[in-house]
Order: structure tokens, then C-alpha cells, then sequence
């Protein structure tokens, strides 16, 4: 066959033609390009003219929602039936953000409430943190088992949470490639079908979606935050997996540390009920409850809010978490004794504010954003795609907005911004000064965003 020859009516080139022109496509040679670029016949210049011409001219819900449909079924779709499992199949994604523990621990909780839970997770990627980076904290955790040990583990456990194969939506990661190279990364129905394309691959009943706004989101903007929480809430519902999708704040780090190995240590605590108010668990627990009625386990909010709370102050989530690390090769013992396997920094110190006059200084703004790229400098992230993580550093103690830190008088009264945790003096001492620059202090009150900011119900029209 031609290099760029594709089983559809229209050449690729025709196709491309089409949508640069800002004609609608059709779903059946949408779909047939996906699978042509699956099977290696489109090229990359190809890939890069389409992504092209869809960023510019953008795509109608039918368009993308074909395209979403053939992301994921480019590759192996999986199946549960033949598990019998005894309760729905949902999940959560989310856009990624700095303290966003979120899956670690809404995962057990979910799962321990009744509901199956296959969690295929990514790495931390430009200034956000990866799930997958955190777990792999947890010494011997395997998040690559075998296709069939994953279900394995999700058929007893309730949950696992492993990291993306080859044979899930293989199309995305060649569009995604290519994208990433040609300026066309910002486009909503780019973004919807790449993450969906994958998230459906794992055969969902429900999915609910977090999208995040503020200074450390991956959208730019609110306005477009809240565009991709309603597309993607639409073209998942419209391609047969109910999805509701919640705005969720960005402003600031959702946990009070970024890093690896100290949010494991913030998951635990959590899992173990210790701050079932904290900004971290609001969020857990409305994302909980959203999936707990997706997955029809319980007739209404207060019903969901009930079971949960069980769920926590019983020790069954923690439980769950126990269970899914020793599943996947971790500890047996890892929640007693999680101190003796973590890995802990050679330096760790408090970060102050600068001083700045005699009056109480309050945390006005924080540059969320710049947070989470001075963890990828201390070593917490990547800067090249095959780099090694070190994954005991990061920062602790990280004071929110509205909070004071009492710069005053006397140095021993003031509270630290954080506790930067790190490789050596000279990576703290830059961490330090980058984290200062990333926390706009001033006199007077400030208050947080809201931290749900609005929840989208997906519609099939
Ligand atoms: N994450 C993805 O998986 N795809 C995108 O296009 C953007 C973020």
C-alpha cells in the first residue's frame, strides 16, 4: 500500500483540505485517518497539517466526538465483563496541578465504598506532578503489570493505579508528538479527544473530571477552563460514558506539599481521617461523591457523604490503599511503618518571607505555577522526557492564602512559608528564593477562591 494511502473515501490530503477549508468532517473518515495514523500510513507532516487546521478552524461536537471514538478505539479497549466484578467502573482524571494528591486517595476511597476503580495514571508533566512519579516513591511498586495482573488487582482490590501501555489509544501518542511540535497543543477539541481517547480506553461506566482554574492550571485561562470542562463533559456523555466534569481551584497548591515522597506521606494522613477538612479533602470528597452516584452505588448527596465518611473513619480506605501497594509489589507493612521505606532529603529547612515592614505580613497570591517548576528543579520533575526523578524532594508546610506568617518584631515569632526539602544547601537556598518570588505577601486580609467553582453535567444530544 502508498505510504499515505488510508481505507477511506477522501486521501488524507483531501481530508486535510476539508477542515482547512472549515468544512465539517465525517465521523467515518475521521475515523479512518485515526486508524491510518495507528497503522503508521498518515505521515507526520500529515498529522501536523490536521492539527493545524483544526486549531485554527476548530471542530463541531459530531467532529469531536469522532475523533475521540477513534483515539480510543485505536488500540485495545478494555473489557470487564467477564470479571463479574460486583459494582460500577468508574474513574477520574484530572488536568493536573501542583499539591494534587487527589487520585491517591480517591481512588481507595471510591473503591472501598464499592465501586472498581482502573486508574491508568501519567508522570508529572511541565510544572504539574504525576501520579505515577508519587507512587513510585513506594519502593518495588509496579505501576507496568501485566494486562492481566492489573486486572487482577482491580478485581480484588477495588483499585490500581498503574501508568499508560503502548496498546492503549496508540494514534494519541503519535498526534500528541506532533502536536506538541507544532504549536497546536491549545486547542480544546485537540485537548478533549487526546484525553478522552485515552481515559475511555479503560471500558468506564462514568467518569468524573477535574478541571483546574488558576495560577498553576494547564489552561490559560478561566474562560477556557471552563470551555474544556464543558466539552469534555459532553463529547465523554455523547460517546456512551456519562461524565460530569467539576471546576476545581488552581489558585494555590490543593495540598498543603509538592513533591513525591511527601505527598505519599500527606496521602496517608489523610487515608487515615487526620484532616478530613482540609482544601485537599474538599475536593476529594466532592469528586467521591460525584462518582458515587455516577456509578448509581448510592441514591443522592447525603446518602454518598454517609458512606464515605464510613469508609474513612472505619480504616476501610486506608485498608484499600494498603492493599493495592502490596498488591502491585510494594510493603506489606507500608502504611505502619511508611517513615522507615519513604526516602527523606539531606536538607530540610523552613523558608521565610522577606521581610517587609512591621505590620503581619498575609498570603495575598501565590504564582502556583512557579511553585511546581522550582519541585522540577530541585529534582522532583523531569526537564528531559528519559531523566531519572529524585523523589524525596520538595516542599512541606505550605502556608495558603489569607493565612499570616507574623513578620514583625522578632524573627522567632515568624511562621515559615514552607519547608523546602532538598539535594543540598545550594538547591535549597535557590528553592527558598524561587518560592519567595512565587508568594506575593501583603497587610490585610486576603481570602482563597472557591474551591469548587462549578460542576458540568455532560448532555448527549
Ligand atoms: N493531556 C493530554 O493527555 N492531552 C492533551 O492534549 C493535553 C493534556
Amino acid at each position: 500500500m502508498p505510504a499515505n494511502a488510508t481505507n477511506c473515501a477522501l486521501l488524507p490530503q483531501e481530508l486535510i483540505r476539508l477542515k482547512r477549508d472549515n468544512q465539517p468532517l465525517p465521523a467515518e473518515e475521521i475515523k479512518a485517518f485515526v486508524q491510518g495514523i495507528a497503522d503508521d500510513r498518515i505521515s507526520d507532516a500529515q498529522i501536523g497539517a490536521f492539527t493545524m487546521a483544526v486549531f485554527l478552524n476548530g471542530m463541531n461536537r459530531e467532529e469531536v466526538v469522532a475523533l475521540t471514538t477513534a483515539t480510543r478505539d485505536s488500540g485495545h479497549v478494555m473489557q470487564w465483563d467477564s470479571l463479574n466484578l460486583s459494582g460500577p467502573i468508574v474513574d477520574k482524571h484530572s488536568t493536573g496541578g501542583v499539591g494534587d494528591l487527589v487520585s491517591l486517595v480517591l481512588g481507595p476511597w471510591v473503591a472501598a465504598c464499592g465501586a472498581f476503580v482502573p486508574m491508568i495514571s501519567g508522570r508529572g508533566l511541565g510544572h504539574t506532578g504525576g501520579t505515577l512519579d508519587k507512587l513510585e516513591s513506594i519502593p518495588g511498586y509496579d505501576p507496568y503489570p501485566a494486562p492481566e495482573r492489573f486486572r487482577e488487582v482491580v478485581k480484588s482490590t477495588g483499585v490500581a493505579i498503574i501508568g499508560q501501555t503502548a496498546a492503549l489509544a496508540p494514534a494519541d501518542k503519535r498526534i500528541y508528538g506532533v502536536r506538541d511540535v507544532t504549536a497546536t497543543v491549545e486547542s480544546i477539541p485537540l485537548i478533549t479527544a487526546s484525553i478522552l481517547g485515552k481515559k475511555l480506553a479503560s471500558g468506564l461506566d462514568a467518569l468524573v473530571m477535574d478541571v483546574k482554574v488558576g495560577s498553576g492550571a494547564f489552561m490559560p485561562t478561566p474562560e477556557k477552563s471552563r470551555e474544556l470542562a464543558k466539552s469534555i463533559a459532553n463529547v465523554a456523555t455523547q460517546a456512551g460514558t456519562p461524565t460530569t466534569a467539576l471546576l476545581t481551584d488552581m489558585s494555590q497548591p490543593l495540598a498543603p506539599c509538592a513533591g513525591n515522597a511527601v505527598e505519599i506521606v500527606e496521602t496517608l494522613a489523610l487515608l487515615r481521617g487526620e484532616r478530613p477538612n482540609s482544601r485537599v479533602m474538599h475536593v476529594t470528597r466532592e469528586l467521591a461523591v460525584e462518582m458515587l452516584m455516577a456509578g448509581k452505588l448510592v441514591a443522592n448527596r447525603e446518602e454518598a457523604l454517609t458512606k464515605l465518611e464510613k469508609a474513612l473513619t472505619s480504616g476501610a480506605a486506608a485498608e484499600v490503599f494498603a492493599r493495592m501497594v502490596r498488591e502491585l509489589g510494594g510493603p506489606s507493612d507500608f502504611i505502619e511503618r511508611s517513615e522507615h521505606y519513604l526516602p527523606k532529603a539531606k536538607v530540610i529547612k523552613p523558608v521565610y518571607a522577606e521581610q517587609a515592614g512591621d505590620a503581619p505580613q498575609t498570603v495575598q497570591r501565590i504564582d502556583t505555577r512557579a511553585v511546581g517548576m522550582s519541585v522540577v528543579e530541585l529534582g522532583g520533575g523531569r526537564l528531559r522526557n528519559d531523566a531519572s526523578i529524585d523523589h524525596s524532594v520538595g516542599f512541606t508546610d505550605i502556608v495558603e492564602i489569607g493565612e499570616s506568617v507574623e513578620i514583625g518584631e522578632s524573627v522567632d515569632s515568624q511562621r515559615p512559608i514552607a519547608i523546602v526539602h532538598a539535594r543540598s544547601e545550594a538547591a535549597a537556598e535557590r528553592a527558598a528564593e524561587q518560592l519567595r518570588a512565587a508568594f506575593t505577601m501583603g497587610e490585610g486580609a486576603a481570602s482563597a477562591d472557591a474551591l469548587i467553582q462549578d460542576t458540568f453535567c455532560g448532555e448527549a444530544r
